[in-house]
């Protein structure tokens, strides 16, 4: 289980009957060592559809996918301005383009959407398939590694470091201060990890804002805000975003199925048998995803609002994890259950609505390029004996360390 937040627990407003308080700690589920998803899907079962908890700040939870959903696409009700529990302290910058909402938010993000076309992520599928296949045959021979250093996270930061054209070298000193940012259980780590992303970012933002070239970053740290150009400042926290919303959350995602196929050899034998199956691969990978979510992002109500009959008040946070939306019974037979056949996965891993994630596409794309390049090298693999997987949950769920073997 991961470390209690150990942030000051909220006293429960006024407004938030008793009935509706739940203890439930995001960063400190009981059973997250085991499970990360069923941890989550625990309070799903047990407590009401929306209910409190004094933990980290005080905030809402709400645990059906129909609710998650909704919410996710009302933007004007549950605003994206302040999305990290426990909050940041007030007046603390907005992360670009993810803490804006609309209308102002699509100026800032059409490059994004623009820079991440299929064909783009077509062009970046051969690179990052060129690195998973030098990656695992030199891990191949050895007949085991540490999954998540040694393989989990050097295609996202690979994939990162190319779109936005930065020495690929940088990855030794990028990832550590990534981890840092997500991870870190202290919020003054968490935003020294920003400043140290920022420093780094920032020679490379102002020479792309000097002279564009044709990669994203450029892209980015231009974008025209109606007449006129991003600020400097803005420009760095939108560069910083891309890197970190895609690196922790593809690394994480990653280590959740590597850790699943270790553990389930039936649906990874199925996985090998049937490789050059197109349409089988495509309904696996949704399936993998749908129970293996990752990010959470909290939403902060812009006026006081009943919903279904749930007295939410003006500034109240509200949490709807992503991944509970795949994990609800009430749109998916047996939730836990991994059917790389199930008909129409309902999930809300990339969210919905405006800021549905961009790099969604992407991601999916280099699930598939591993388990593709994986699967046909070293098929046959389990954790290593006296090991666990070292689960933890946060803002972007993740593995931390992922011990494998085989043959
Ligand atoms: C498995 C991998 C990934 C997961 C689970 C994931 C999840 C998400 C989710 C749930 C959101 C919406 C957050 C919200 O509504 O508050 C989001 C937004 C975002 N993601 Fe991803 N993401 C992944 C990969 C990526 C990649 C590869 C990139 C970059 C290339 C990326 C960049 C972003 C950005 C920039 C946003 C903010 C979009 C906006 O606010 O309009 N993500 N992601």
């Amino acid at each position: 289980m991961s470390q209690p937040s150990g942030y000051p627990q909220a006293s429960r407003p006024d407004h938030v009957p008793q009935n509706l308080v739940v203890d439930f700690d995001f960063l400190n589920l009981p059973g997250s060592d085991k499970d990360v998803q069923a941890a989550y899907a625990a309070f799903q079962q047990s407590s009401p559809d929306i209910f409190w908890t004094p933990r980290n700040g005080g905030h809402w939870v709400a645990t059906r996918a129909e609710d998650i959903i909704a919410m996710q696409r009302d933007t004007d009700t549950f605003s994206n301005r302040s999305v990290t529990l426990p909050p940041m302290p007030e007046g603390a910058p907005r992360q670009i383009p993810l803490e804006i909402d609309p209308p102002e938010h699509a100026r800032y993000r059409r490059p994004l959407m623009q820079a991440l076309t299929p064909g783009v992520v077509g062009e970046l599928e051969e690179d990052v398939r060129q690195v998973a296949i030098d990656a695992i045959e030199a891990l191949a021979p050895k007949g085991e590694c540490e999954f998540i250093e040694d393989f989990a996270k050097v295609l996202p930061i690979h994939v990162f470091l190319k779109l936005v054209d930065l020495p690929v070298e940088d990855k030794d000193f990028l990832l550590p201060i990534a981890e840092k940012s997500v991870r870190a259980r202290e919020i003054a780590q968490r935003v020294e990890a920003h400043q140290e992303m920022g420093a780094y970012l920032m020679k490379y933002v102002m020479e792309r804002r000097e002279n564009p070239k044709d990669d994203l970053l450029s892209k980015l740290v231009n974008v025209d805000l109606g007449g006129e150009r991003i600020s400097l400042d803005e420009a760095l926290r939108y560069a910083i975003l891309v890197l970190f919303g895609g690196l922790d959350t593809v690394a994480g995602m990653i280590g959740f199925v590597g850790a699943f196929l270790a553990t389930h050899d039936d649906h990874r034998r199925q996985l090998v048998e049937r490789l050059d199956d197109e349409k089988f691969l495509k309904s696996a990978i949704e399936e993998l995803i749908r129970r293996h979510g990752i990010a959470n992002t909290a939403r902060v109500l812009t006026k006081d609002l009943t919903y279904k009959g749930v007295e939410l008040k003006k500034g109240d946070r509200i949490l709807p994890p992503n991944l509970l939306a795949g994990m609800d019974d009430r749109v998916n037979e047996n939730p836990f259950e991994v059917n790389f056949e199930r008909e129409k996965p309902v999930h809300a891993a990339f969210g919905n609505g405006a800021h549905a994630c961009p790099g969604a596409t992407l991601a999916r794309r280099e699930l598939r390029v591993f388990l593709q390049e994986w699967l046909s090298r070293i098929p046959d693999f389990h954790i290593k004996p006296g090991t666990k997987p070292h689960f933890e949950t946060g803002q972007v769920n993740g593995v931390l360390r992922l011990d494998l073997v085989w043959p």
